[in-house]
């Protein structure tokens, strides 16, 4: 089975959605560790109370190969190997380095509040906003070298509607990202999903 490791930075609502998946049997994986890389994040709280090994692993002003080698090295303690091991992005703000990215080739998955390759990058629920789109929404993705690049697994869109704030949208986004998130990691975790030329093919379920 599967051991999941989550990076958080904040609020944590999508580690909480993943965690009640796998508390839930919807996920066939264990949840190992959630770190965060603030000791002030939310949602360390809520990992705690749902049981799950937390750590913090602070930036200090180290070069970022540094800085990746300490999350690796709390992944691989908690038992997240590249070989069987998952690692979620959720709402994590610091972008992982190619050291580990390479060392856990496709085992990183990343959700971002976006239909991309649009917006990618900070504030996309603003950016969506000031390019006037009709629809935007969210995608879970394989974190590969670039930035929001990676290939996608899974897309839900939502309307932007007349009087969007920045907040109403994310809002609304957010509660897609709390669905589809889950059911990439799911899919991830069951061996449904590989990457050929850079995009995801989802392998069909065989019949019992
Ligand atoms: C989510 O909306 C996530 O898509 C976004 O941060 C929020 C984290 O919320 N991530 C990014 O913008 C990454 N580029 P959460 O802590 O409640 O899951």
């Amino acid at each position: 089975m599967s051991s999941l490791g989550i990076l958080i930075s904040g609020r944590g609502s999508n580690m909480e959605a993943i965690l009640g998946a796998v508390r839930d049997g919807r996920i066939g994986a264990g949840a190992a560790v959630v770190i965060s890389s603030r000791p002030d994040a939310a949602g360390l709280g809520i990992a705690k109370r749902m049981g799950v090994r937390t750590s913090v692993i602070e930036p200090a002003g180290e070069e970022r190969p540094e800085y990746d080698e300490r999350i690796a090295g709390e992944l691989a303690d908690a038992g997240v190997t590249p070989e069987g091991g998952l690692v979620c992005l959720a709402g994590f703000m610091r972008i992982l380095g190619p050291g580990i990215i390479s060392r856990y080739k496709d085992r990183i998955l990343n959700v971002h509040p976006s239909l991309l390759p649009s917006f990618p990058g900070l504030s996309a629920q603003r950016q969506a906003i000031e390019a006037g789109v009709r629809v935007s929404g969210c995608t879970v993705h394989i974190v590969d070298a670039g930035t929001d690049t990676g290939p996608i697994i899974e897309q839900a869109a939502v309307p932007v509607l007349p009087g969007d704030t920045e907040e109403s949208l994310a809002a609304r986004i957010l509660a897609e990202e709390h669905r589809i998130y889950p059911e990439a990691v799911a899919m991830m975790a069951g061996g449904r999903i590989s990457v050929r030329d850079g995009r995801v093919i989802r392998q069909k379920s065989t019949p019992p």
